[in-house]
C-alpha cells in the first residue's frame, strides 16, 4: 500500500504550486498529478457542478491505485470535500484559504483575501472567517478572470497586471497587511504582486500547511512510502501540455488525456 501513488487533482494548473510543497517535503512518494483543465474554471461554476467534476477526477485517480487524495483546488475543497469524504474510503486533504494565521498576526486589523466566486460564497468559507476573523476587517476580493489567463498562459501578461491593480486597490486603500491568496493558481502570481503591494504587506498562501497535513495524515494511516529511492511523477490534463509545462521543471513530461 505505501508505494501507492498520492493524487492531486485541481481544476488546471494551478495545484501544481501545492504538488510542488508536497513534493518537496515528500520526496520519496509517488505522486499523479490530474489537471482539469478543459472544465477550469470551477471557481464560476454551481456547488453540484463543482462537487460532480470533483467525483470525476477522484474516480480517476482511484482507479490508478492513489492510496490519499489532495484536493489542491479551494474551490473543490469548500464545495465538494465532505461529499468526498462520504463517499470514498481513502483519506481526502482539502485547501482552505489561510485566513486563520492571517487574522491572527494582523497589526492594522485589516486583510486581503483573493479567492474565486465559488470559495468566497461557500458555507465553509464563511464559517471559518467568522471563527477567526470576526473582529477585524475582511476585504474579500473575487479573482474574477485570473485563472482563465493562467490557463491560457498569459500568466505575465498586461491583461494580468491591470486585472492585479484594480483588485489589490480597495485593500491597499483599506491599509491591509496581510494578502490571503485563496486559489491554488494564484502563487504562480506572486511576483506580480509583491511589484503591485505595499512593502509592508505580506502574501499567505496554504501550500506548506497542505505538505506538512498530508504527512501528518500519511503517518497517523500508516501510509508513508519507506523506500529510500525518489518518488515517481506523473502529469495528467485534459488541457494543454504545454501550459502545464513552463509551470514545471522541463525534465516533466505532461501527458494529455481525454477524461
Ligand atoms: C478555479 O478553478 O476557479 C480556481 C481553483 C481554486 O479555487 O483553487
Amino acid at each position: 500500500m505505501s508505494k501507492q501513488p498520492i493524487g492531486i487533482f485541481d481544476s488546471g494548473v494551478g495545484g501544481t504550486s501545492i504538488w510542488k510543497e508536497i513534493n518537496m517535503l515528500l520526496p520519496n512518494e509517488n505522486t499523479i498529478y490530474l489537471a482539469d483543465s478543459a472544465n477550469a474554471p470551477y471557481g464560476t461554476k454551481g456547488k453540484e457542478a463543482i462537487i460532480n467534476l470533483s467525483i470525476k477526477n477522484s474516480d480517476y485517480l482511484i482507479k490508478q491505485g492513489c492510496k490519499l487524495i489532495v484536493v489542491a483546488c479551494n474551490t473543490a475543497t469548500t464545495n465538494a470535500i465532505y461529499t468526498l469524504r462520504q463517499k470514498y474510503s481513502i483519506p481526502f486533504i482539502g485547501i482552505e484559504p489561510a485566513i486563520k494565521p492571517a487574522a491572527l498576526q494582523t497589526k492594522t486589523h485589516a486583510i486581503g483575501i483573493l479567492a474565486t466566486k465559488g470559495t468566497l460564497s461557500s458555507e465553509l468559507f464563511s464559517q471559518t472567517s467568522g471563527l477567526f476573523a470576526s473582529h477585524i476587517k475582511v476585504i474579500e476580493q473575487v479573482g474574477e478572470g485570473i485563472v482563465e489567463l493562467i490557463e491560457s498562459g498569459q500568466l505575465n501578461s498586461q491583461e494580468m497586471r491591470s486585472l492585479l491593480s484594480i483588485y489589490l486597490k480597495p485593500m491597499i486603500d483599506a491599509n491591509i497587511d496581510y494578502l490571503v491568496l485563496g486559489c491554488t493558481h494564484y502563487p504562480y502570481l506572486i511576483p506580480i504582486l509583491i511589484d503591485l503591494l505595499p512593502n509592508h504587506v505580506k502574501i499567505i498562501d496554504s501550500g506548506e500547511a497542505v505538505a506538512r497535513q498530508t504527512k501528518a495524515i500519511l503517518e497517523q494511516y500508516e501510509l508513508v512510502n519507506l523506500s529510500k529511492k525518489k518518488g515517481t511523477c506523473q502529469f495528467f490534463t485534459n488541457g494543454s501540455p504545454e501550459v502545464m509545462t513552463t509551470l514545471l521543471d522541463s525534465h516533466f513530461e505532461v501527458k494529455k488525456l481525454d477524461f
